[in-house]
């Protein structure tokens, strides 16, 4: 029989790639997935260090699975590994805190996981691959591992941006992008074998092509010349260019639906707002209608501090723009509260934010330090219990916004990609789903759903089914049992009239 692996994810969707890269390379060692942790021979963590609460996540796992080192069960103890932000971070103290784990990566050598775990096998202790990739270009195939209409494509890696709270630069290094050429060409092998709604991902996608290999004049990579920098330049290959040129790529011509994140608002040009023009105005056809740009705060003092380089007056004149050519795209972003110095007046600027450019959705943050950056420098002056209250009034004011854009759709007509089927097969008779979210079960706060509205689903026995529509809504429906398709639905594009909704789903019948 074939060993196992298990492999669990914390983080953003950055880290959800690169799990599925890792899945990939060890089902090329011909190992097969783990339904349960205790019955892998070898178990990964793919940890964030985005917030302190993520960190101690990914260490409370790696704590329980102590356990399984001291009584292991009949396939033997499991070799352990820590990856991700968290591995490359925290690095050989991870062995002092955890001596019972074999291996520590980072985020840039994941390819390196067959040759470390040949190490591990061989009876090497404390196996450690944390360097940083030494050259300058980016050159990847994407690797999936379970055949799906959806793949995520990374096509920049690093974050240049220094935003004074975050500690992804130093988890994920500098910026590099692949070409175009590259992209297109893997784009366009992943529609051959049947995917049809593409996520293009990196830390700040619309800095792509800055100093990439096509790019002339290249500048060294220190960081006193990257801090903040927009890029890339003119003549440099830019995001726009790559979104035309997969969307005319006449080998992509099956592919539906583009989408990408994240991104920084200060690369959000008005080259790629007009991507989002109808297509007879010359916009991109397979661009979703969706945009997760994420904003942190309301006031303009807050966004110095944290070195966001952008004005609060810029970001609502990029969305009303967007808003213009696109009126139904769906709109979210990112909020810290309580970031040092944050006063209830700048508070009060976000809420304004929110009513003024009404989102979909927000994932909201209560500011955590993180050792290292410009604002762990900072005093943290706001108290916790501080943080948490005006968290919750952000998150039950979001929510009533959230509710009200997702009621229009009732009545509806939709079309969605069939993502399978829904895990909980309650949702259309009852019982809330926890929706999907941006960021993977790493202590992001989205506005909690209120109780299904049982008057407004369709009820009665069958199957209930999970998609989305081009702008990122989750809809679910039920296919009644005899009355509809009885095959397997994942990957198809179906049309569904919305009945009901909550403020993170809708529901409705095929
Ligand atoms: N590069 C992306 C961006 O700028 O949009 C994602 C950054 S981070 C992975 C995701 C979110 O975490 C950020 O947008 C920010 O709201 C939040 N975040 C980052 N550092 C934080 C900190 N120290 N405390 C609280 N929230 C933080
Ligand atoms: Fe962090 Fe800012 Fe880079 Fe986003 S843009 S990853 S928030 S430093
Ligand atoms: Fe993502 Fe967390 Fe790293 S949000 S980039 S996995 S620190």
């Amino acid at each position: 029989m074939n060993q196992k692996f298990y492999i669990k994810t914390f983080g953003c969707q950055m880290n959800v790639a690169d799990s599925e890269r890792m899945a990939a390379l060890l089902a090329g060692l011909g190992m097969d997935p783990a339904d349960e942790i205790e019955q892998a021979q070898v178990i990964i963590i793919n940890g964030c260090s985005v917030r302190e609460k993520a960190v101690h996540k990914a260490v409370s796992q790696l704590g329980e699975l102590q356990l399984l080192k001291r009584d292991p069960g009949i396939g033997g103890a499991p070799i352990i590994g820590m990856g991700g932000c968290v591995g490359q971070l925290d690095q050989k103290e991870l062995f002092k805190r955890a001596p019972y784990l074999d291996f520590v990566f980072g985020t840039d050598t994941i390819d390196n996981l067959p040759e470390i775990l040949h190490r591990v096998r061989s009876g090497e202790r404390h196996v450690i691959y944390t360097d940083f990739d030494p050259s300058m270009d980016y050159s990847t195939e994407t690797k999936i591992h379970t055949a799906s209409a959806q793949a995520f494509v990374n096509i920049m890696k690093g974050c240049d941006k220094y935003c004074t709270y975050c500690i992804v630069p130093y988890t994920r290094g500098r910026e590099k992008s692949r070409t175009i050429d590259e992209v297109v060409n893997d784009v366009a092998r992943l529609v051959a074998t049947g995917v049809r709604e593409v996520t293009l991902l990196g830390q700040n996608v619309n800095s792509f092509g800055k100093g990439n290999v096509n790019t002339l004049a290249r500048e060294p990579r220190t960081l006193h010349n990257v801090i903040g920098k927009v890029g890339p330049k003119e003549g440099e290959e830019n995001f726009p260019q790559l979104l035309r040129a997969i969307d005319s790529d006449p080998r992509c011509s099956a592919l539906k639906r583009i989408r990408f994140t994240s991104s920084h608002p200060l690369d959000f040009s008005e080259e790629l707002i007009e991507c989002y023009a109808p297509p007879e105005q010359g916009g991109v056809t397979r661009l979703a209608s969706q945009l997760h740009l994420p904003v942190q705060s309301g006031s303009n003092s807050v966004l110095q501090k944290m070195g966001r380089h952008h004005k609060v007056e810029q970001y609502l004149s990029q969305m009303e723009h967007l808003r213009k050519l696109r009126p139904d795209v769906g709109l979210s972003t990112d909020l810290i509260v309580g970031f040092p110095t944050e006063t209830d007046e700048d508070f009060k600027a976000t809420l304004e934010l929110l009513d003024r450019l009404q989102y979909d959705g927000a994932y909201a943050f209560a500011y955590s330090p993180r050792p290292g950056t410009r604002a762990a420098k900072m005093p943290d002056d706001v108290p916790d219990s501080l943080k948490r209250e005006r968290l919750n009034i952000l998150l039950s004011h979001q929510l009533k916004i959230s509710q009200q854009r997702y009621a229009a759709f009732i009545g509806k007509r939709v079309e969605i990609l069939v993502e399978g089927e829904a895990k909980n097969q309650n949702i259309v008779t009852g019982g809330a789903r926890k929706a999907r979210t941006h960021y993977h079960d790493e202590g992001a706060e989205h506005e909690r759903e209120p109780k299904f509205d049982t008057k407004a689903a369709p009820s009665g026995t069958g199957r209930v089914w999970t998609g989305r529509t081009s702008c990122f809504r989750i809809v679910n429906f039920l296919v009644p049992a005899g009355a509809g398709p009885a095959e397997d639905l994942t990957g198809k594009f179906l049309e569904i009239e919305i009945t009901g909704s909550t403020s993170l789903t809708l529901q409705g019948k095929l």
